[in-house]
């Protein structure tokens, strides 16, 4: 079972933070998954929901900041004192951190409620500039952003992400196109994601941190889960 570092090793460490895919890149896991938005200038950041709200001690949307006003707010001591300091990572800064590891990144792009005009433009021009291609794949749960990647370039590997339970899903994944099917825990179950792992197209479930649900996902086919804990997942795999 190939393990990623679900928003960095968010178990332990404020989520989509440089502390965060620090230890992930340490950890001898497959890959490492964080969320990409886009400030109010351009640029790329890494961050989950749309607000600042959540998980920095500010307010407001990142649609609606600048890179310069988010700097200003600390993203580490809503999670715990230990980590006041934390800033808002630009997409640039994780894929630094993850420079001289072989972990696969996975990118997920959040424009499935802001629709960021020309976030997916900009993102395959730092994978390039980078050439990290070969590392990197891109979901998200806005399909016509997976789309728009195979067309610029039908080399970066894509994951259509899913929550729903899915009926005849072979036709619509090979519709938009995508190269993966990246789903919520139970319904990566249902009989019909199945038929997606026996036609060779890799599944990968989201969130797992339990290890009993992490194995059934292994007797069903799944070829990869996203966790919040990193090193226990992958220390349990390793005893098996
Ligand atoms: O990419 C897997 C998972 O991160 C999708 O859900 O809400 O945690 O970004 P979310
Ligand atoms: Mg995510």
């Amino acid at each position: 079972m190939e393990i990623f570092a679900h928003r960095g090793a968010s178990g332990n460490f404020p989520e989509n933070t440089i502390a965060a895919f620090m230890e992930a890149a340490r950890l001898p896991v497959f890959g490492v998954e964080f969320d990409v938005h886009m400030t109010a200038d351009g640029e790329l950041v890494v961050i989950h929901d749309e607000s600042i709200d959540r998980t920095s001690d500010g307010t407001g949307y990142v649609k609606d900041m600048s890179l310069a006003e988010l700097k200003k707010h600390d993203f580490g001591n809503w999670f715990s004192p230990e980590f006041l300091g934390e800033t808002i990572p630009t997409l640039a800064d994780v894929l630094e951190v993850f420079d001289s590891t072989d972990h696969k990144l996975n990118i997920e792009l959040k424009s499935d409620i802001f629709p960021y005009e020309g976030m997916v433009e900009k993102v395959l021009d730092l994978i390039a500039e980078r050439q990290m291609e070969s590392r990197i794949i891109i979901s998200s749960f806005d399909h016509s952003a997976i789309s728009t990647v195979k067309r610029f370039n039908p080399q970066i590997e894509t994951a259509a992400l899913f929550m729903e339970v899915l009926v005849h899903p072979m036709d619509y994944l090979n519709k938009i196109p995508t190269d993966a099917l990246h789903i919520l825990f139970p319904a990566a179950l249902r009989p019909t994601i199945a038929e997606v792992i026996n036609s060779g197209m890799p599944v990968r479930t989201f969130t797992v941190n339990d290890k009993t649900y992490a194995q059934t996902l292994k007797q069903a086919g799944v070829q990869a889960i996203f966790t919040d804990y990193p090193e226990k997942l992958y220390s349990f795999f390793l005893s098996k």
